[in-house]
């Protein structure tokens, strides 16, 4: 693929040959105009720097097999990956309404949106959590068809280290997905007690080592405002575990504090429990979610809801990314997708 040359601009300054730092990798940023690049980045199995790449797509389509003229909605928005592939499935005639938490990325990815070529009136995005989505149905006309939840984080949020999800970078501690609202990481590690700690990291993250890694990160007299600080002290808590075993560490405990910081197993309850009087009649609804604490919590609600005829049918097990997605895209690995349909019957 030709690249077009930018117009006369000094690139970033970066050591060495290639850029390695996330804002520094300008080509990725600007996929437009250095297309080969960001081609080049995804065959070698990465995500390009400010970019995420939709997961089971073929899965998803297939579960919620969107049509002409319905109404879909979107409860993760991200990069707009999902989005862009449903929309033109829902034409002539359909909408797709989407939401996000994150000021930063869904505008972006509502511009993203508005240059393949749809207009308010077919695509309307919204900054709202998807445990709110019953706010939506005046606008809809009283429930979606088809509905979308791709629960966590992006990959654009996840490597911009100045949003603080990441171990891979230094950057200020925050894992908000919306930095406007509520509490940063650094501020929950100040007030948090042990036994909460310990809690938050075993409960969310199964993480082994919950006991070490808290007593670690509290024992400090000085809490962590930085990843980089709190790197250091999930490692001191962990003595001298092979390399492998502390990087998942590390991970899971970035994990845990996000879905504490962002409440983000209480939204999904909620979002759950409203689910049912937000899809119209044999309206399809599609799960993919990334955690076993997820997971779990998807599984029951569907089937407490095929028990009680709310749901006329549901996956029957969860299904995963294909051989060839996972080693395309190692984020696919974890992720787990579910499906239901509403009962064409009134809800009780
Ligand atoms: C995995 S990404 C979605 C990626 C998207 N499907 C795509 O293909 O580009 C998850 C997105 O959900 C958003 N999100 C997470 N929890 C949310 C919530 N409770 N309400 C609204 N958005 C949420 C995050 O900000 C993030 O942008």
């Amino acid at each position: 693929m030709e690249e077009t040359p930018a117009p006369h601009k000094r690139r970033p300054r970066y050591r060495g040959t290639n850029p390695r730092r996330f804002e520094e990798r300008y080509k990725e940023h600007d996929p437009e105009r250095y297309g080969a690049t960001v081609e080049r980045v995804i065959a070698k199995g990465q995500t390009p720097a400010g970019m995420h790449l939709p997961i089971c797509v073929q899965e998803i389509l297939e579960a919620l097999d969107p049509k002409p003229g319905e109404i879909g909605l979107d409860c993760t928005l991200g990069y707009a990956g999902h989005s862009s592939l449903l929309m033109p499935r829902l034409l002539p005639g359909g909408m797709l309404f989407a939401v996000d938490v994150d000021p930063i990325e869904l505008p972006r990815s509502t511009q993203r949106m508005r240059d393949q070529g749809y207009d308010e009136v077919t695509f309307i995005s919204r900054q709202q959590n998807f445990a709110a989505i019953r706010g939506l149905l005046g606008e809809a006309g009283g429930g979606f068809d088809v509905v979308l939840a791709d629960l966590g984080v992006s990959s654009m949020q996840l490597d911009n280290p100045a949003r603080g999800f990441t171990y891979k970078a230094d950057g200020p501690l925050d894992l908000r997905l919306n930095p406007e609202k509520g509490r940063p990481a650094s501020e929950l590690l100040k007030a948090v007690t042990l036994p909460r700690l310990e809690k938050i990291l075993s409960e969310y993250a199964d993480e082994p080592y919950a006991k070490d890694i808290a007593r670690a990160i509290l024992r400090s007299p000085n809490p962590p405002s930085t990843t980089a600080q709190l790197t250091k002290l999930v490692r001191s808590g962990l003595g001298n575990l092979e390399e492998k075993h502390v990087k998942k560490s590390l991970a899971r405990t970035f994990m845990a504090l996000r879905i504490a910081v962002n409440e983000e197993l209480s939204v999904l309850d909620h979002f759950l429990e409203v689910l049912p009087y937000c899809l119209k009649p044999g309206g399809r609804v599609a799960i993919l979610s990334f955690h076993s604490g997820e997971d779990r919590r998807v599984k029951r609600a569907f089937a407490i809801g095929l028990e009680e005829a709310v749901y006329e049918t549901i996956s029957p097990a969860p299904i995963l990314a294909g051989e060839a997605e996972r080693r395309a895209n190692p984020r696919s690995i974890p992720a787990k997708l579910r499906w239901a349909v509403r009962s064409t019957k009134p809800l009780g």
